[in-house]
Parts: structure tokens; sequence; C-alpha cells
């Protein structure tokens, strides 16, 4: 119900008389009046003015799941969204939902995380309304070794819809860093459930920095709206990323990996560099070369040999 009073005093963008509202939604002119409680208490600024009726004045920067879907291009990705103002971390939240067989597509988002966590270990900081949060549950049918390839449709995904909405060029950095000038505007964290070796389901975790000043952010990352000088509303960003991530999943659906593998180079910051890669197991130094089908870097050493890597913490060179 709530949605749908926000679309209509949106729509209208005047006073809509109570009448007229309650006659629309099919309820009483008192329910209503407890629907407008209610946003008001979300954070919705409405005028309520005798004889005139309601008024939207402001949406608050909230990621509401009805505010989501409204304007939301997709057909399944986002169709649910579990919207929280606090969570450990949405990755544990949409592991639990998957175990319980959510649909693939389902959204778990939250506006601040109390556990949020990184690649390797790391902690990641996710102060309250500055930045995106959120994790997507996938089925993919595809074997375990493949699942690699995933995540880099996702930061495609990402990289093309922060570009769909504020021109900004993002890179990826291998395999799931989000970089601007450098700099870390964002990641991607991966999570799978396998059964022998075929994925039963993956959990994409996405952290963005959005709104974030400079002064609370580390010097080796960025924010969107430290590229673009003014705040962005969060809620646009969220819906042209999830549009895109479905785009690219549907690519690779239809297409295969190599569809997936031909648009990443266009937004590889690692390709052609210099790297070193540290994983638990090795110690890996040379240029990264290329990304074969499931989705592991190729790296040519300096003894001439090229040997492939699928995970580890990368470092450009130069
Ligand atoms: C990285 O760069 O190391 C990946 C960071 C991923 C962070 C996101 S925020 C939403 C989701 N929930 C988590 O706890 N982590 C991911």
């Amino acid at each position: 119900m709530e949605d749908r009073i926000i679309y209509l005093l949106k729509k209208e963008q005047g006073y809509l008389s109570g009448e007229e509202l309650s006659k629309t939604l099919g309820v009483s002119r008192q329910a209503l009046w407890k629907h407008i409680q209610s946003l008001k208490e979300l954070g919705f600024d409405i005028a309520a003015v005798p004889h005139l009726g309601y008024r939207l004045i402001s949406i608050p920067d909230r990621l509401y799941d009805f505010q989501v879907y409204q304007g939301l291009k997709t057909k399944d990705f986002g169709k649910r969204i579990l919207y929280f103002d606090s969570l450990s971390s949405t990755m544990d939240m949409a592991t639990q939902l998957a175990l319980k067989e959510a649909d693939e597509g389902t959204v778990v988002l939250a506006e601040t995380q109390v556990k949020g966590r990184g690649r390797l270990g790391r902690i990641w900081h996710s102060p309250k309304y500055k930045g995106l949060y959120f994790s997507i549950i996938l089925r993919p049918k595809i074997a375990l070794e493949k699942a690699s390839i995933i995540t880099l449709l996702a930061a495609i995904g990402i990289c093309e819809g922060i570009k769909n909405y504020c021109a900004l060029d993002v890179q990826i950095k291998w395999p799931n860093d989000l970089m601007v000038r450098n700099k870390k505007l964002g990641g991607i964290l991966t999570e799978i459930k396998a059964e022998v070796d075929e994925v039963n389901f993956m959990v994409i975790g996405v952290g963005l920095n959005i709104n974030n000043d400079k002064k609370s952010l580390i010097s080796q990352a960025t924010s969107l709206r430290q590229e673009k000088g003014e705040e962005l509303s969060r809620l646009g960003v969220l819906q042209n990323i999830l549009y895109r991530l479905e785009v690219n999943y549907s690519l690779f659906r239809n297409k295969g990996p190599l569809a997936i593998i031909d648009k990443w180079r266009q937004f590889s910051l690692t390709l052609g560099k210099r790297v070193k890669i540290y994983s638990h197991r090795e110690h890996i130094e040379g240029e990264a070369v290329d990304v074969d089908s499931d989705g592991g870097l190729l790296i040519r050493l300096d003894s001439g040999l090229t040997q492939k890597v699928f995970a580890g913490d990368v470092i450009h060179c130069r």
C-alpha cells in the first residue's frame, strides 16, 4: 500500500485529495491516514492540508524495497528484495535464504552492516546510508571450476550500471575490485555452495562507496561522490546495477563465457600490467596477459611460461 501511495503522490506532484486517494486505493480515509503516518515514520515528508489533501514534499535517502521496485527494469533480479536497516552481513542473510530455496535474483540489502566482510578475511566498513551493501542469490547451472566467470560478469554489470547512471568510467582490477583512477570504489565477494562439483547456489555480495566524503575514506579508496563532486542517489545507482547484472547474466546464459571475457577485457585494469599475486599457496610475479574461459588470470612468468591463477591478492607493479 505504501508503495502505491508514494507512486500516486509522485505522479500528481501537487496535492491529491484524501477522498480521491482513498477511492483509488480502495481503502477508508482512516486507513489512508494510518498509511500516511507510517510513511512519515519512514522519513517521507508528506504535507496534509485540510480541503487540499496530501502532497509529497521529499523522499528520504533510503533503499526501501518498495522504492527500489519502482522504476526497476529487470525481470528477475530484485523481484524480491529484503531490506534491513542494519544487518551483521548481507552475505549471511542471503545464504540462509538460499538454503531455504529462495529464488534466483533475490536481493538482500542493508543500510549498514555490523560485520561486513571482504575478500581474504578482511573487514568491509559499511557506514550507514553512505554506500550500497547488498547480496544477490544466483543459481547458475555450471561446474564449480567455472564459477569465477560469474564474478567477472558481476563486475562488468556494476561498471556498466554506474556508467549508465552517472557517466563514470569504472575499471576492474582482477578479480573483483572496482577501481576509479587507481583507487578502490568497491568490491565483490563471491561465496559458493556446491555439491560434488556442481554449483548449487552463489551469493554475490557488492559493496560500493557512494556518498562517502573524503575524510571518511582511506587514501587508496574513493567514492562516487568524490569522483562526481556531488551526492548521488544510491537508489538510482542500485537500480541501474541490478539491470546491468541481469543483462550480463543473460548474456552468459545465452552466449557462454567467451562473450563475457570479451567484454571484461574492455573494463580490465589488470591486463597488460606487471603483477604480483599473493595467495595462501604461492607468490607469483609476471605479466597479466589474458583471462581464460573459466575466469582464471593468465600470467606470463619471466621464464616465458604461462601460469593460470584463480584467486589471490593482486598488486599492480606498473
Ligand atoms: C572486497 O573487496 O574484498 C569485497 C567486498 C564486498 C563487500 C560486500 S558489502 C555487501 C556484502 N556483505 C558483506 O559482508 N560483504 C559484501
